[in-house]
């Protein structure tokens, strides 16, 4: 299977989404000398090509994309080459308007944007198919061509009757009959039952909330239609350039796609990556939480950031830039936590059209910005790090993530709206960040051994694998921090006999789970040590041997227990049944760590100061607005500047450094 060191060639990756369909030809010739000037040597040339390409149907226009790929070869940039079937052209609505995508109301989306199309129709699959053929037909030999890159962004969904069609198709193939269909969506409430498969529908508008389980079986089936698009564009490429990677690019944290299982049909594992320069050291841990999952789903090995911001991106309300020293920041924790390249949205800023106002490694200012000048010095510092690639980050902590427990957490009907699966995520990763240590994050069902920490910030659904998993995980010795409304769902979405599993009870020391207690926004129930929890709390009661750390102090509760850690096998696990505010969640899990024996990549760091070790090299990245001195245990060389620091590191605002021990 060909992997990113086959794109890579031994170096870092560096360049952008390359539009040239935008621009006049003398535009190009320039564009590749300004590349060569800024270190790239990687071009995502096609992604929204399509009018151009087949401009009628079963027309084909590739002589301004040959020329385009002659002149990058000739300039010695690389192509990552994309199917550009993210974005058909007018004439396929046109002519064929089922090919659009309707909304779960039953409105048509039109085209005139991008992303217009139904996933599960036959006419789009099929010119989507012909198109990725032909390109690699006609391109699978050209030396440029490093990466495959299918579609952009896979994420969207359709209510359609076509789409309806597949859907029970798919129904057909997970539940077999009507009667385990029915069984599994619990249709004997509000009089839901199902006489004929004709009659099963995707989750449309309906007068009032929708049946859960078919809204979590329509999310499956959404990601697995969306698949199928990729794995077929994915196995025409692979037929005739079986020796070229192929890649499609993730949203960051994107809840469309199951990722977990994405990952498994892709060469290479690339995401895009917009933290909100505004948002400061929050945004470096929202970065972490992105990077760690992508090199998660690549297995531990490196993946690519295929596209960032050099500067502000125009989607926000308000779009701030990046101050100076953030675009090499974040750059570096990129690489710093598994990225083998980095590439942005896009080389050159549009004069046109929707993202106008979005930052470009060249941007508006052109050649003599201060804005491409980072990106040029960005690229040189790249180009002299190539010890990095292929090498891997070491966590003994892991954070699990599931897609089926996101959406199945994410339904009408709740005891509370409040809690939301991907800040729950991101609250619980960024405590462990904040305590400098490093997590991968894990499926819940796959094997832990190799942690001594794992921490469940919330996983609503979980399988009997899953719980399995977790039994056999501590009872081995491992240290186990769950986070509340866990395993209260089988894979059907059905509430577990006694509200949570029994098994996972057992695991946690709980015997009663007797009520769900959230709280109201913004409110805050006091905890036994002075700290308080937010968004939520439970009504627990334990077995003998559970020991009970933390009780609630106040509210209806207080005196009942809060945290608990019972001692099962040779391991512990922990339950935390409310969201303790980020200084109380840090200090726990820093707690679990330690007992866990989980230490931080360096002692001694100042907040805001994330040290995270990738191969022999120490990353040390200050993502605070001041200067920090960072204690160094022996003597250091930074392979940036190629400075020594023999027991002190300094490091200005926002400054990164990529320390070797001698
Ligand atoms: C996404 C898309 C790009 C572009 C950028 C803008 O990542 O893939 O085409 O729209 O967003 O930030």
């Amino acid at each position: 299977m060909p992997a990113l060191a086959d794109a890579a060639r031994g170096r870092l990756l560096y360049g952008g989404d390359y539009n040239p369909e935008q621009w006049p030809r003398h535009v190009w010739r320039e564009d590749v000398r300004l590349m060569r000037e800024a270190g790239v040597n990687l071009a995502t040339v096609g992604v929204f090509s399509w009018a151009r390409i087949e401009p009628q149907p079963g027309v084909r226009d590739f002589g301004w994309l040959d020329e385009v790929l002659d002149l990058l070869h000739e300039g010695g940039i690389g192509v990552c080459l994309a199917t550009p079937t993210a974005s058909p052209p007018p004439w396929m609505g046109a002519r064929h308007p089922e090919t659009l995508p309707r909304d779960a109301a039953g409105h048509t989306l039109w085209y005139g944007s991008r992303n217009q199309y139904c996933p599960s129709s036959p006419v789009y699959r099929a010119h989507a198919l012909r198109l990725a053929t032909d390109l690699a037909e006609r391109y699978g030999d050209h030396p440029a061509l490093r990466l495959w890159h299918v579609g952009n962004e896979y994420g969207t969904a359709c209510w359609c009757d076509t789409s309806a069609a597949h859907f029970r198709r798919w129904l057909r193939q997970r539940y077999g009959t009507l009667e385990a269909l029915n069984s599994a969506w619990g249709t004997a409430f509000w009089s839901q039952g199902y006489g004929d498969w004709a009659e099963v529908l995707p989750p449309r508008t309906a007068p009032y909330l929708v049946n859960p389980t078919q809204q979590l079986d329509f999310r499956r089936f959404t990601s697995d239609a969306l698949l199928e698009c990729f794995t077929a564009e994915r196995d025409a490429l692979a037929a005739r350039t079986p020796h070229t990677p192929v890649t499609t690019n993730f949203m960051p944290l994107f809840a469309g796609q199951d990722g977990w299982r994405w990952a498994r049909e892709e060469d290479v594992v690339s995401v895009d990556l917009y933290p909100d320069p505004a948002k400061g050291p929050e945004a470096g841990a929202y970065g972490a939480l992105v990077q760690d999952l992508t090199r998660s789903q690549a297995g531990g090995g490196p993946w690519l950031l295929m596209e960032q911001a050099s500067g502000a991106v125009n989607w926000r309300g308000v779009n701030r830039p990046k101050p100076e020293g953030l675009l090499r920041l974040w750059s570096w924790q990129a690489v710093a936590r598994g990225a083998d390249g980095l590439c942005f949205f896009q080389w050159r800023a549009s004069r046109q059209g929707s993202e106008k106002f979005h930052s470009a490694m060249l941007g508006h200012a052109g050649e003599t910005g201060r804005h491409h000048r980072r990106v040029r010095e960005l690229g040189a510092e790249l180009d002299r790090m190539a010890e990095v690639t292929g090498t891997r980050v070491r966590a003994e902590a892991a954070v699990l993530h599931d897609w089926d427990a996101w959406w199945a957490s994410g339904q009408d009907g709740r005891p509370s709206a409040l809690p939301d699966h991907a800040e729950l995520l991101g609250a619980w990763h960024r405590a462990l960040w904040e305590a400098h240590l490093t997590a991968d994050l894990a499926h819940p069902e796959t094997p832990l051994d190799g942690y001594r920490l794992v921490c469940v910030p919330q996983l609503y659904l979980l399988t009997d694998a899953a719980i399995d998993n977790l039994t056999r995980f501590v009872h081995g010795g491992g240290t186990l921090v769950t986070g509340f409304f866990t395993g209260v769902a089988d894979a059907d979405d059905r509430v577990r006999e006694g509200g949570v599993d029994a098994r996972l009870r057992a695991l946690l020391g709980l015997r009663t789970v007797h009520e769900w207690w959230p709280l109201a926004d913004g409110e805050r129930v006091a905890l036994s040590d002075g700290t308080h929890g937010t968004l939520w709390s439970e009504d627990l009661e334990t077995e003998p041997g559970c020991a009970v750390p933390l009780r609630y102090a106040g509210g209806e509760l207080a005196g009942r227990p809060a945290v608990t850690r019972n001692a099962a096998g040779a391991g512990t696990a922990r339950y935390v049944s409310t969201l303790p505010e980020p200084a109380a969640l840090r200090a726990l899990l820093a707690g679990a760590a330690a007992e866990a024996g989980v230490r931080p990549a360096l002692e001694g760091l100042p907040g805001g100061v994330e040290a995270v070790r990738r191969g022999e090299l120490l990353f040390v990245l200050n993502h605070g607005r001041e200067p920090v001195t960072v204690p160094l245990p022996a003597p250091h060389t930074d392979r940036l500047t190629g400075d020594r620091h023999t027991s002190a590191l300094a490091l200005p605002a926002y400054g990164v450094a990529a320390l070797r021990r001698d």
